[in-house]
């Protein structure tokens, strides 16, 4: 079967992207800063889901972090956009499809865990994807991936070593922890935060494990960072709200951004 969205975009670009970053709130103007190539809208793509989350632009920006090809998603879709898991896994298995071996994917969440503090960086070294739905449920493409794919190591422990290389020699601090997707749009409630607690979260937000699931079966070595923009709902006796995660994440932008742009080089060069 032809792949329409595929040669859509290779009706635009040859370019083949090495590594695919999925920039997160706050972080959007990063594909804005480097030496782009080609943009692709994704409203001009057949069948692809568009973004409606605040500040996500909803676009493939093609381009240079140093010398890596890269191809960035500025803006991703979310299930409480009314996106299915599997939608949310197309922009994803579309990346793997243009040549993209590596995935950063990039998230603001509320911190669990007590060490944390607003404005941290935690590496995710593993999720719980269990209360969102999976993208890999229907029929399976075995040219994609495996039916039953392992998900013993999700996030490459090759690259999040070279993460945290590259923050303690540019002196950035990172945690390190278990991330927990939920649906959202609402923030959660004190009770579900003492369960994802007694769970093993460390940070909660509303993104990533599905995206980092579907990436696991189609191939790529995946690692992810999330930004803290706030404590989660209990652990700080205080209201969460939209402008507080986008404060947090404008405020602690260039030190993220720095990170992403260093480890990728690294990721490609050593
Ligand atoms: N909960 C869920 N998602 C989030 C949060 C939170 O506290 N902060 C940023 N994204």
């Amino acid at each position: 079967m032809p792949d329409k969205q595929l040669e859509y975009i290779k009706s635009v670009t040859d370019f083949e992207p090495e590594v695919a970053l999925v920039l997160g709130s706050g972080l959007g103007a990063l594909a804005d800063e480097i030496d782009i190539e080609a943009v692709v809208d994704y409203r001009d793509i057949p069948d692809f889901p568009v973004s409606t989350a605040p500040s996500h632009k909803g676009r493939f920006v093609f381009g240079y972090i140093g010398d890596v090809k890269t191809v960035i998603m500025q803006g991703r879709v979310h299930l409480y956009e009314g996106y299915t898991a599997n939608q949310i896994a197309q922009p994803i298995r579309l990346m793997r499809k243009m040549g993209a071996k590596i995935l950063f994917l990039t998230n603001a969440s509320g911190g669990i865990n007590r060490n944390f503090s607003i404005g941290d960086f935690m590496i995710v070294e593993d999720h719980i994807s269990s209360f969102v739905s999976s993208p890999l449920i229907g029929k399976n493409d075995d040219s994609i991936g495996v039916r039953f794919p392992d998900m013993s190591e999700v996030y490459s422990k090759r690259l999040n070593r070279i993460i945290a290389k590259t923050a303690k020699e540019s002196g950035i601090s990172v945690k390190k922890g278990v991330y927990i997707q939920l649906s959202g749009p609402a923030f959660e409630t004190k009770a579900e935060i003492k369960m994802c607690s007694v769970l093993g979260a460390d940070a909660v937000g509303m993104s990533t494990a599905i995206e980092a699931q579907a990436a696991k079966h189609c191939g790529f070595e995946v690692c992810a960072i999330s930004c803290i923009t706030n404590l989660a709902c209990g652990i700080m006796d205080k209201p969460i709200s939209g402008e507080e995660v986008t404060e947090t994440a404008n405020r602690v932008a260039p030190q993220f951004k720095t990170l992403i742009k260093k480890s990728i080089e690294r990721f490609v060069n050593g």
